[in-house]
């Protein structure tokens, strides 16, 4: 089982590079926000409460994600081969539920990639990012366009744009969001698995960049087998 945090600020790539890096590992994406998302279109009792922080720029309350996102990484897929987690942690509880729930079955978190870009340049990106209607595939009208105009080249569905990617609620997201992801960054800085990537780099360079991460350190991930042996 190999475990990967992939850490940033609202508009870092962390969407953009996930699947990426799901493919290079063999390994599912779980995204929180994906999660959230779908709950808030499903009207669920959890969407109803998340699109509340949601809309507002803040995040969903730890008790509530905690419990959701730790169940989806137990679903067959992530507990056999491991997963990328997109937009989980996001507080220093998060990580210490994570790390706890990973110690029970002998597991733990293997890489914590770090995707940094300036403020900045994340208000401009998210005011010209789309996704699409069907499944979340992420575009950008100015750096990353789909082959048909407002359609998803992956699955045809119109391409939207997000509620909260208005610019006063990406300006709440940040205010509210970094401190506690720069807390996230020193639990993983600590644990000494912590690698951070220049995000301003364009999309491919990133994602070699973030390969490049993983394989440099992967030499001393274990297997949750070979773990779960000693
Ligand atoms: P979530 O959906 O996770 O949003 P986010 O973290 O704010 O991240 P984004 O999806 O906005 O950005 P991204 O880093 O994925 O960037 P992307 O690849 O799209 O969460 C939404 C909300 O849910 C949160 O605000 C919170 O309320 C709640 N939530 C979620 N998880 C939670 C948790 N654990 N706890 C509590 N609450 C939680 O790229 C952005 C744009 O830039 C795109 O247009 C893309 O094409 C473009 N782009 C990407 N890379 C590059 C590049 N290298 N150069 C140029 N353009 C690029």
């Amino acid at each position: 089982m190999t475990v990967v945090v992939l850490l940033g600020a609202p508009g870092a790539g962390k969407g953009t590079q996930a699947p990426v890096l799901a493919r290079h590992l063999g390994v599912p994406v779980l995204a929180s926000g994906d999660l959230l998302r779908a709950a808030v279109t499903a009207g669920t009792a959890l969407g109803l409460e998340a699109d509340r922080y949601m809309s507002r720029g803040q995040l969903v309350p730890d008790h509530t994600i905690v419990r959701i996102f730790l169940d989806q990484l137990k679903g067959a897929e992530a507990a056999a081969a491991g997963a990328i987690l997109d937009g989980f942690p996001r507080t220093r509880a998060q990580a210490v539920a994570l790390d706890a729930a990973l110690t029970e079955h002998g597991d733990r978190v293997d890489h914590a990639l770090y995707i940094e870009v300036p403020l900045e340049e994340l208000v401009a990106r998210m005011a010209s990012r789309r996704i699409c209607a069907a499944n979340g595939h992420v575009y950008n009208v100015a750096t990353n366009p789909p082959q048909v105009p407002d359609r998803c080249d992956l699955d045809g569905s119109p391409l939207i744009q997000r509620p909260d990617d208005q610019e006063s609620t990406v300006r709440a997201r940040m205010a509210q969001q970094v401190p506690p992801l720069e807390e996230v960054a020193d639990h993983y800085r600590s644990a000494g698995i912590l690698r951070t990537v220049d995000g301003r780099l364009p999309i491919d360079p990133v994602s070699d960049a973030l390969i490049a991460a993983l394989d440099a350190t992967s030499g001393g991930v274990r297997t949750g087998e070979a773990r779960r042996a000693h």
